[in-house]
């Protein structure tokens, strides 16, 4: 579901655990307070969140911002089901392709990625602080998400 404001607090305790460099409070507020471009998405169970993720819209562009999953969540789909969500968020808002940065030691992350079909395009020198960024692009959002999502919904996984 869509990211709201009591998610927040949950939201970055994820971040501080997952990145060296987590977003604060502050950063995601703005996002989804203010950033007119931005979805971001929380994979929620009775009231817990266990993963989240965002992008912004520009254009025809998508451009992923964040995705995360709960260290001892990890392995069971909930990336996968938070990255089909932005897939179909970006569809249905216009975006014919979407792109993303990822550290090149980031081997999982990059599987994701190509599991859905992003490929590495370029590379982006000391992106992030002591590392490179790969530069990932999925030219063609696959048509069968939205139906995939629905059929999930209905066995309620
Ligand atoms: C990347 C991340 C979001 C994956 O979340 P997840 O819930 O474990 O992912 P899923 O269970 O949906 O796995 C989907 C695919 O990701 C890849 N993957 C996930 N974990 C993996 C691992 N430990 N080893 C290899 N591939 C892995 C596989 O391709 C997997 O598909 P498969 O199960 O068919 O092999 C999670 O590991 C995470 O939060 N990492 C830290 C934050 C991060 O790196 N975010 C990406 C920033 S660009």
């Amino acid at each position: 579901m869509q990211m709201r404001l009591e998610h927040i607090e949950q939201v970055v305790t994820i971040e501080q655990e997952v990145y060296t460099s987590p977003w604060s409070k502050n950063a995601f507020l703005q996002e989804i307070i203010d950033n007119r471009l931005a979805s971001y998405f929380v994979a929620l169970l009775a009231g817990t969140v266990y993963g989240y993720a965002g992008l912004w819209i520009i254009l025809d562009e998508a451009h992923i911002t964040n995705l995360a999953v709960r260290p001892d969540c990890r392995r069971q789909g909930v990336g996968g089901a938070l990255l089909e969500k932005l897939l179909m968020e970006a569809d249905c808002k216009g975006a014919a392709k979407v792109t993303l940065e990822v550290k090149r030691s980031n081997r999982l992350a990059q599987n994701l990625y190509r599991k859905y079909g992003f490929v590495r395009r370029g590379v982006r020198p000391g992106y992030y602080s002591n590392e490179d960024a790969l530069i990932m692009w999925l030219d063609s959002i696959p048509s069968g998400l939205h139906a995939v999502y629905k059929a999930r919904l209905k066995e309620g996984k």
